[in-house]
C-alpha cells in the first residue's frame, strides 16, 4: 500500500481553501449586531436578511425564499412534499446518488435521461411526457455533480418551456453555479420560468463551507409559503446563527472574494487533472469542466474495465474515487467520479500516475488483495 491515499473521491474542497478566517470574523460581527436573530427560533423560512439578500441576487420578492440546513434539506422537504409513490420523475444519468436515494425513498417511479456533453437531451423528457404521468424533472444545470457539463442556454429555454407545457415541475439543483473558471453564463431556469414551473434550490455549501449548512429554495410564492409552513412544523425553524453568520459574510464582500480564491484554486486543480489524464490515461473520454468540483471518466473504449474491480486495485495503489454504478439506476460500470475540489494541485499527478498503474493491473488480471 502506498504511503498516503489521494482522494478524487470526496465532493468537498480540501480544508486549506476554507475561509475560516473570513467566517470567524463575520461570525463575531454577527453576534455583535445580530445576535437577537441568530440566538433566537426563526419562522420555516429562516433568516430575513439572509432571504432578501438572496431574493435581491436572484431579482425575486424575498416571499419566493425559504432557507434550509443545506441544500440537500429543500430537496428532501420538495420531494415529501411533491412526490408521491407512483409518480413518475425524470432523472439525468448519471446523477447525484443522494437525489436517487430521496426520490427512491419517495417511491417514485424513475425515469433515466442521459446527458450529453451539454446536458440532458430535452427529447428524452419530451418522450417521457408523451408517454404521461411525469411530475417532475431533476436536472444539475452547472458543473455536473458527477457528470462535469454544463446545460447549454437553448436546453435550459426547451426545458423550461416542456415544463410550462406539460405542467410538470423543473426541480433546478444548482449547488455550482457560482464555482465558474469563466465569465461565460447562462441564464437560470428560474430566470427563464414564465409560467411558475420552476423550484430552484442552491447552497452555501461550495460557496463558503459545507459545514456552515446553509442552502436555500427559490420558487412560486404560494409554494415556498407550503413548504415553510411544512418546515415550522418538522424542525421549527433552520439553524439561525449559521444563517446570520452567512449573511454577514455574504453582505460584508466576503462571498465574492471567496469564490475568487476558490475558483482559483479549483481551476489550478481542475487544470492539473485534466493535463495529468492526457498523460497518464489518455484512452479515457470525458468533459472539460468549465467549473465545480467533478471530472466524469468514461473508460468504455479499448481496454474497457469495470470501474468497481478498478476500484479495488486502486486502493491497493493509495488513490480512491467513486465508481460509476453508484450514480446510475443501471450501468456505468466502466465509468467513474474524480473530484479535483480535495486534492492540491500539487498531488494531482501522482494520483493519476496511481490510477494508471492500477489500471494496468486490472487489465492485465492482477488481482486486488
Ligand atoms: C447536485 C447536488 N445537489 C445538492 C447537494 C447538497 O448540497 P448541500 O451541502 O447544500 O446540502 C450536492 C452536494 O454535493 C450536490 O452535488
Amino acid at each position: 500500500m502506498a504511503e498516503r491515499t489521494i482522494s478524487f473521491a470526496r465532493g468537498a474542497p480540501s480544508a486549506d481553501i476554507l475561509p475560516h478566517e473570513g467566517v470567524r470574523e463575520a461570525a463575531t460581527r454577527a453576534l455583535e449586531s445580530d445576535w437577537e436573530n441568530a440566538l433566537s427560533y426563526g419562522t420555516g423560512r429562516g433568516h430575513p436578511g439572509l432571504c432578501e439578500w438572496i431574493a435581491e441576487r436572484h431579482g425575486v420578492q424575498p416571499e419566493q425564499v425559504m432557507i434550509t440546513n443545506g441544500s440537500m434539506e429543500g430537496a428532501a422537504l420538495l420531494f415529501r412534499h411533491l412526490v408521491s409513490a407512483g409518480d413518475r420523475v425524470v432523472v439525468e444519468q448519471p446523477t447525484y446518488d443522494r437525489t436517487l436515494l430521496l426520490l427512491q425513498q419517495a417511491g417514485a417511479e424513475l425515469v433515466g435521461a442521459p446527458l450529453e456533453s451539454d446536458g440532458i437531451d430535452p427529447a428524452t423528457i419530451e418522450a417521457a411526457c408523451a408517454e404521461g404521468g411525469v411530475r417532475l424533472a431533476h436536472v444539475i444545470p452547472n458543473f455536473h455533480n458527477p457528470a462535469g457539463c454544463t446545460l447549454s442556454a437553448e436546453k435550459r429555454s426547451r426545458l423550461v418551456k416542456l415544463a410550462a407545457d406539460n405542467g410538470f415541475i423543473l426541480f433546478e439543483d444548482d449547488p455550482y453555479r457560482l464555482i465558474s473558471f469563466d465569465d461565460a453564463q447562462a441564464p437560470t431556469m428560474l430566470d427563464l420560468d414564465g409560467a411558475d414551473r420552476v423550484i430552484h434550490a442552491s447552497s452555501f455549501s461550495k460557496s463558503i463551507s459545507p459545514g456552515v449548512r446553509v442552502g436555500y429554495l427559490v420558487g412560486p410564492a404560494d409554494q415556498i409559503a407550503t413548504f415553510a409552513k411544512r418546515a415550522n412544523e418538522q424542525y421549527i425553524s433552520p439553524n439561525m446563527l449559521a444563517e446570520s453568520i452567512v449573511f454577514e459574510f455574504c453582505r460584508s464582500g466576503g462571498l465574492d472574494e471567496n469564490l475568487k480564491v476558490v475558483n482559483a484554486a479549483l481551476r489550478e486543480r481542475r487544470d492539473a487533472l485534466v493535463e495529468a489524464l492526457h498523460k497518464y490515461i489518455p484512452e479515457a473520454e470525458f468533459v472539460v469542466p468549465a467549473g465545480g468540483y467533478f471530472l466524469w471518466l468514461d473508460l468504455n473504449g479499448e481496454g474497457k474495465v469495470d470501474s468497481k474491480a478498478l476500484l479495488a486495485q486502486a486502493r491497493m495503489l493509495g488513490v480512491t474515487f467513486v465508481a460509476g454504478p453508484d450514480f446510475m439506476l443501471e450501468g456505468g460500470s466502466s465509468s467513474l467520479r474524480l473530484s479535483f475540489a480535495p486534492v492540491p494541485a500539487s498531488d494531482v499527478a501522482e494520483g493519476v500516475a496511481r490510477l494508471a498503474q492500477a489500471l494496468d493491473q486490472v487489465r492485465e488480471g492482477v488481482p486486488a488483495r
